[in-house]
C-alpha cells in the first residue's frame, strides 16, 4: 500500500558516492545523430491521433559487448516521438508492463487533470488505460511525456522512460526553416553496463551520470548545412545544461510552450531539468565545433563536486545566412491584472547522519502528501505566484496544466524584469531568488507543482493544487 511505499528504504540506492562506473570510453562516439523515431498514428480520422504506448523492460545492445536493461516506451530509448497538430484529439492506449505502478504525464500540455497522469491515478503492473484529450488551438510547442507515479518518478525516468511530444501549429511562421530535434538525457551505468541505482549524493543533488546523450547517442555528430531550427529538451534527472556552440549565432525563438514574439539573441542557453527551448542556429563559419555544456555551479551540497565543461556532440557547420523571419513570430496573450496571489517557499533540511530519511526537500515547510490539498485556484482566474528559493542550492519550479509567464525576478534586494517573455511551465530559481509568475488554470481538478530535479520531487518537494 501507500504507507510502505513512503518508506525510503524501498528507494534504490548504492552508497554515499558513485560505485564503480563504466568508463566514458565504453560507448562509441561520433556516430551520426539518430532521428527520434516517431509514434505511428493508427487513426484514419482527420484531426485524430491514436496509438499504443507500452512501458516495459527492454535489453538494449549499446555496444557489441554491452547489453543494458532499460525501462522503455515501445522498446525505444528515448521513447517514440509524438507529433500532432493543435486542435487534434489524442488517444493513447497505454499498457504498463513494468514491475511497478506508473502513469504517463504529458508535461506542459493543457490536458484535463484526469488525463494527466497524476500520482493518484496509477496503473498497476499488467494493467492498461486510455489517455484521451483534445489539444486546444494556440498550444503549439515543445512538450514531453514521462512517468509520474508516487515516489517512483526518479527511478522510472533514470531507467529510460521519457519521450517528446511536439504540437505543431496549423500555420507555421517558420515552415521554411529545417528542423532538428535534440533531446538531451543523462545515463549512469555501473561497471557491468547496467543502469546504476542512485547514490546518496544523487538523491541529495539530483542524479548526474557519466554519459550525456543526445537523442539516445553518446556524443553524436550533428550536421548543420544551413540555418536550422532546433528543438531542445533537457530530459535529465538533475543535470543543468548551460549550452554553448561556437561559430554560430544562436537566437532563442521559443520556450516550453511555444514561440516568442521576437527572436532573442543568446550567448549561452541554460536549460534546467524539464525545460525546453527552440533555437535558431545560424552557422557563421564552416567547420566543426562542439556543442558544449559549460561548467555550471548550481550549489550542489556535500563534498566538493567539481563542475566541468563537457562536449555533448560535434557539430559540422556550413556558413549560412540568417533566413527571412516574420515581423512577429507569435502573439502572446495578455492576461491582464492578477486577482489572486500565492506564495511558495522552497527549503531543505539535511541530517546526513540519518541517511536518506535525514534529507528533507520541502515546499512551505511540507513534504508532498497524496491526500493533502496545498493550494486552491479558480478556473479562469488570473493569479500571480511568488516562488522563493530559500536555499543555497538552485532548484527549479514546474506547474502542471498550464503555461505561465515570468513577471519578475528578485535577488539580493534587486528586482529585474525577464529579458524575454515566453510560455513557460518550468523555470529555474537561483539560491535565495524570488520569481513572480502569472497564470490561469483552465480545467477543474488536481494539479501538481514541484522541483523538476526528479530526486527532489520524489523525496517530496511537490505540492498539490486543487482547481475549482
Ligand atoms: Cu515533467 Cu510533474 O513533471
Ligand atoms: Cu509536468
Ligand atoms: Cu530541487
Amino acid at each position: 500500500g501507500n504507507m510502505s511505499r513512503h518508506d525510503m528504504s524501498n528507494m534504490p540506492m548504492e552508497g554515499m558516492h558513485n560505485g564503480n562506473l563504466l568508463p566514458e570510453s565504453a560507448l562509441p562516439k561520433n556516430l551520426p545523430l539518430p532521428d527520434l523515431k516517431k509514434l505511428l498514428n493508427t487513426s484514419d480520422k482527420t484531426n485524430y491521433f491514436s496509438a499504443t504506448l507500452t512501458a516495459k523492460p527492454v535489453r538494449v545492445q549499446l555496444t557489441p559487448q554491452l547489453e543494458t536493461e532499460f525501462w522503455a516506451y515501445n522498446d525505444q530509448i528515448p521513447g517514440p516521438a509524438i507529433e500532432v497538430f493543435e486542435g487534434d484529439t489524442v488517444e493513447i492506449l497505454f499498457k504498463n508492463e513494468l514491475p511497478q505502478p506508473t502513469t504517463v504525464h504529458w508535461h506542459g500540455l493543457p490536458v484535463p487533470p484526469d488525463q494527466d497522469g497524476n500520482p493518484q491515478d496509477e496503473i498497476a503492473p499488467g494493467a492498461s488505460r486510455v489517455y484521451k484529450f483534445t489539444l486546444p488551438e494556440g498550444c503549439a510547442g515543445t512538450y514531453w511525456y514521462h512517468p509520474h507515479g508516487h515516489n517512483t518518478v526518479a527511478e522510472q525516468a533514470f531507467r529510460g522512460l521519457a519521450g517528446v511530444f511536439i504540437v505543431k501549429p496549423k500555420q507555421d511562421p517558420l515552415a521554411h526553416i529545417p528542423v532538428q530535434n535534440w533531446l538531451i538525457s543523462d545515463l549512469k551505468l555501473s561497471a557491468d553496463g547496467q543502469i546504476a541505482p542512485n547514490s546518496m549524493m544523487d538523491w541529495m543533488n539530483g542524479r548526474e551520470g557519466q554519459f550525456v546523450l543526445v537523442n539516445g547517442a553518446s556524443h553524436p555528430e550533428i550536421t548543420l548545412n544551413q540555418a536550422t531550427r532546433a528543438r531542445l529538451w533537457n530530459a535529465c534527472s538533475g543535470r543543468y545544461l548551460n549550452l554553448s556552440l561556437n561559430d554560430a549565432d544562436i537566437y532563442l525563438i521559443g520556450t516550453d510552450g511555444g514561440l516568442l514574439e521576437q527572436p532573442y539573441k543568446l550567448t549561452t542557453l541554460l536549460l534546467t531539468p524539464g525545460e525546453r527551448a527552440e533555437i535558431l542556429v545560424v552557422p557563421k563559419k564552416s567547420g566543426t565545433q562542439s556543442l558544449q555544456a559549460l561548467a555550471y555551479d548550481r550549489g550542489k551540497m556535500g563534498c566538493a563536486t567539481e563542475e566541468v565543461t563537457r562536449s555533448l556532440a560535434s557539430v559540422n557547420l556550413k556558413a549560412s545566412q540568417l533566413p527571412d523571419l516574420p515581423q512577429k513570430l507569435a502573439t502572446l496573450p495578455n492576461l491582464g491584472k492578477a486577482s489572486a496571489v500565492k506564495t511558495l517557499e522552497y527549503t531543505e533540511t539535511m541530517d546526513m547522519g540519518k541517511g536518506m530519511s535525514g534529507m528533507n526537500f520541502l515546499i512551505n515547510g511540507k513534504k508532498h502528501d497524496l491526500k493533502r490539498i496545498d493550494l486552491t485556484s479558480k478556473v479562469g482566474e488570473v493569479e500571480e505566484w511568488e516562488i522563493f528559493n530559500n536555499s543555497h542550492m538552485e532548484h527549479n519550479f514546474h506547474l502542471h496544466g498550464t503555461q505561465f509567464t515570468v513577471v519578475s525576478y528578485q535577488l539580493n534586494g534587486q528586482s529585474r524584469l525577464p529579458e524575454y517573455v515566453g510560455h513557460k511551465d518550468t523555470i529555474n530559481l537561483k539560491p535565495y531568488e524570488r520569481v513572480r509568475i502569472k497564470l490561469v488554470q483552465q480545467h477543474k481538478g488536481l494539479r501538481m507543482y514541484h522541483c523538476h530535479i526528479l530526486e527532489h520531487e520524489t523525496l517530496g518537494m511537490m505540492g498539490q493544487l486543487n482547481v475549482i
